[in-house]
């Protein structure tokens, strides 16, 4: 069985309550439940953290025997030189995703520290980023 890891960073709890515009109005337990349905064939694991050390320390917790790790730093993505450097560290490919279209929104989210260590980039099709990432790791 494939073993991969989703990652959410900071505010990505709120999902559902938050910007419902912009992010929808799913909460994360209640889609990454749907994703578990979606992908029975996968052992499917999901953290979420508002630090940015935290999220280092589980991408180095996960990276050496996972098959793959599902990212998205959430705001460190724009900032963080330490979470591109933790994915430059570990073995396991790192797919950046991003619920909006990052391109559409502010300059500062144009942005990626994630980017250029990532194995590739999904965004803008909302949740289903997700979805796109773990079937990308199946192919
Ligand atoms: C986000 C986009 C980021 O710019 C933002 O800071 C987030 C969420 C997304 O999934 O669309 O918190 O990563």
């Amino acid at each position: 069985m494939k073993k991969i890891c989703i990652i959410n960073g900071p505010n990505l709890n709120l999902l559902g309550t938050r910007e419902p515009g912009i992010y929808g109005n799913q909460s994360f337990d209640a889609y990454f439940s749907t994703l578990q349905q979606q992908f029975s064939e996968v052992e499917l694991s999901y953290c979420q953290s508002n630090i940015e050390g935290e999220l280092i320390d589980h991408l180095h917790k996960v990276g050496f025997d996972y098959d793959g790790i599902i990212l998205n730093a959430a705001a460190y993505t724009h900032t963080s030189v330490g979470i591109g450097d933790a994915i430059k560290a570990i073995e396991t490919p790192v797919i950046e995703v991003h619920i909006s279209n990052t391109f559409s929104r502010e300059d500062f989210r144009h942005q990626s520290f994630i980017t250029p260590h990532a194995k590739g980039l999904i965004l803008g099709f909302g949740l289903k980023s997700y979805s796109l990432a773990i079937q990308s790791f199946l192919e």
